[in-house]
């Protein structure tokens, strides 16, 4: 068997790591792609519900090459009806299905093209097999194909995870107008190497996306989560309300320019400030990173890092020297039509 799974641009590492750890096995992905390739030890769906870094999984049933041309995805019917295996144990003439299929790149034809020719491979597959043709039901199937077009790459699979995407954590009952993908959160946590017992604080944590992550993955840390805005202060604590974790995380308002006011030190800042490009005004926003790294540097442990998702990796590059700190770690991720960078800092 393989799994595949669909994962934010920029965290294939990431996830790979989390699967393994979770269902053993071995993994074959490329960087920025959003796929990860998955051979398990061992299968469990519950292990697959429990995934932190990823969007969908799929077991996987195709996957093969198909240009950007009308004419190959039609013509490509027969070889999928050739190839494709054991579909049998998923959908029977008692099992309705739905495909679901998305597209990335310029092509000749659109995610429903894909959706009926996918569509007709399994129905012709299905009434090979059992004499019988399975009933397709777009509102409620009980089995979900997925199919993804990605450039001159087809993939197809049976979806663990229904049409939803994991990275829509059913917490969110407050929305910050930027929240962070939970996905990219858990990424950030796992940068910054946040372990049991850690003090961990995002000192501009909007609707608590970054502490309530940190708080369903370590039982014993000691998080809080801080804004300047009251409003998103209420809004985080209904979050970790409804994720389990109000009575692990402490939620205040305060300015992230006076973190060391607080006279406390952090294992790990990881923060989601505020993007330059989204505030209109970059000056103002450069002037907060300063003053912010500034004060989280007077509050670190010796072991202490910060680690920041941010557009402004240039600027954040040309000030720390004089703040006596240094990367150790920086990556380009995938977020909401941007190209931020994960930083993570230590002390020199
Ligand atoms: C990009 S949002 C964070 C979103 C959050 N990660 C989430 O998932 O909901 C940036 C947050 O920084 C806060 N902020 C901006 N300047 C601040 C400051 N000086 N001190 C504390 N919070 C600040 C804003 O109120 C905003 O909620």
């Amino acid at each position: 068997m393989e799994l595949a799974y669909s994962v934010n641009p920029g965290i294939e590492d990431i996830a790979a790591e989390e699967v393994v750890a979770e269902m053993g096995g071995t993994t074959t992905y490329r960087m920025m792609t959003g796929y990860v390739f998955h051979k398990p030890a061992y299968f469990s769906e519950n292990a697959v519900m429990r995934l932190r870094s990823i969007n969908r999984a799929y077991i996987l049933l195709w996957r093969g090459r198909i240009s950007d041309k009308l004419d190959d995805l039609l013509g490509v019917k027969e070889r999928i009806l050739r190839e494709i295996k054991g579909l049998e144990d998923y959908i029977t003439p008692a099992t309705s299905f739905a495909v679901s299929a998305e597209r990335i790149g310029t092509h000749e034809f659109t995610s429903m093209d894909i959706a009926r020719v996918i569509g007709d491979v399994i129905i012709t597959y299905i009434e090979q097999f059992y004499g019988r043709r399975p009933p397709v039901d777009l509102r409620k199937p009980h089995v979900v194909i997925f199919a993804f077009q990605r450039f001159e790459e087809l993939i197809i699979g049976v979806s663990l995870t229904g049409t939803r995407s994991m990275h829509r954590r059913g917490y969110r009952v407050y929305d910050h107008p930027a929240a962070l993908k939970p996905t990219l959160a858990y990424a950030m946590l796992r940068l910054s190497g946040t372990r049991d017992h850690d003090v961990i604080i995002d000192p501009m944590c909007g609707g608590g996306t970054i502490p309530i992550e940190a708080a369903l993955i370590h039982e014993d840390a000691e998080i809080k989560g801080l804004d300047k805005n009251p409003h998103h202060v209420m809004g985080a604590k209904l979050n970790a309300l409804a994720a389990g974790v109000r009575d692990r995380v402490f939620f205040g308002v305060w300015d992230a320019r006076r973190l060391h006011e607080l006279s406390e030190e952090f294992d790990h800042i990881i923060s989601n400030p505020p993007y330059g490009i989204r505030y209109g005004n970059p000056t103002v926003v450069r002037r907060l990173y300063r003053e912010f790294l500034m004060s989280a540097s007077k509050c670190l442990t010796s072991r202490g890092r910060i680690t920041i998702i941010t557009t402004e990796y240039n600027y954040v590059n040309k000030i720390i020297d004089g703040l006596g700190l240094r990367i150790v770690h920086e990556r380009t991720v995938y977020h909401g039509s941007l190209y931020p960078h994960i930083i993570v800092l230590e002390r020199e």
